[in-house]
């Protein structure tokens, strides 16, 4: 499938506006002033539902109790719901989200449900703030924006935040290894007349990938628009994340839920007051 771009943002997710072959000089866009630009309107959309209720199951599941939740990357807010119906009495949650089209999304969905604990922080995973310690740090389908070092800065900033016990839980990096993906269509939903989908394909770029993700519109046999974004994705295997987040004082939880890898916070060590 060819690189087709249009004249919205090419450069797409996390760009930092250099073009899409030098991966080496890229690193996490730390302002979320113009990523996902093109993709927001497409996000829940085409986001597949198998991987979308496995993500709320696995949350469900090890955050089971957490009353205070960090989300880095919050996006439209289809975990963050989760999170919330999952608070116990008194809990809150704090979402994280610089891109502003995102936090547009994701305030919306959120005043949908009247008024739910939660706080949305406009700054990046990095700058973030959020006062005492927390139960869990999710991160969701935000790592492939954070290089070697922003993900040592990452652990570095929220591991010691968290209570004994305290979980984190990633979605499981795919690939595992910076090979080419060849252009795959994920179908998605359907919204009155018109049908959702995207093309995916990724070709190597130095020790990371390149992806390309073409959103289309169906109407009927029509094709009714067509655009796609180019973007740098860091690279992360399982036994990486496992070797950072041991040296950040967590240890894995055995066997996760599928889709996700989580670690506990020792219990032996502090929280932060
Ligand atoms: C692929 S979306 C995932 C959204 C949501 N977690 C989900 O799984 O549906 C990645 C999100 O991470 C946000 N993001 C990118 N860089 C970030 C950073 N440095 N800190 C926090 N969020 C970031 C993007 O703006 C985007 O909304």
């Amino acid at each position: 499938m060819s690189h087709d771009t249009t004249d919205h943002d090419t450069t797409g997710q996390g760009s930092t506006g250099r073009g899409p072959t030098s991966h080496d000089a890229l690193r996490t866009d730390t302002s979320g002033a113009t990523g996902y630009a093109v993709n927001a309107q497409y996000y829940d959309l085409i986001f597949p539902a198998a991987q979308r209720d496995a993500m709320r199951a696995a949350l469900t599941t090890l955050l089971a109790g957490a009353r205070r939740v960090v989300e880095i990357g919050s996006g439209t807010g289809q975990f963050t719901e989760t999170l919330v119906a999952n608070l116990p009495a008194g809990g809150e949650v704090f979402a994280v989200e610089p891109a502003p089209v995102m936090r547009a999304a994701l305030t919306t969905r959120l005043a949908a449900l009247g008024d739910p604990p939660v706080t949305v922080l406009p700054e990046e995973a990095l700058t973030a703030e959020v006062d005492g310690p927390v139960d869990a740090v999710v991160a969701l389908h935000v790592l492939t924006h954070f290089s070697p070092a922003d993900r040592a800065a990452l652990w570095d900033r929220w591991a010691p935040r968290l209570n004994p016990g305290g979980v984190v839980v990633v979605d499981v990096q795919a690939p595992q290894t910076p090979v080419a993906v060849p252009a795959t269509t994920v179908p998605g939903r359907t919204l009155g007349r018109r049908r959702y989908d995207s093309v995916s394909e990724a070709a190597v770029d130095g020790d990371g990938l390149v992806w390309t993700v073409t959103y289309r519109v169906h109407e009927g046999d029509r094709l009714v628009s067509r655009e796609s974004v180019s973007f740098p994705s860091f690279v992360v295997p399982d036994e990486v994340l496992h070797a950072e987040l041991r040296g950040a004082g967590c240890e894995p939880v055995p066997e996760p839920p599928p889709g996700v890898l989580a670690w506990r916070a020792n219990r032996s060590r502090p929280g932060v007051a």
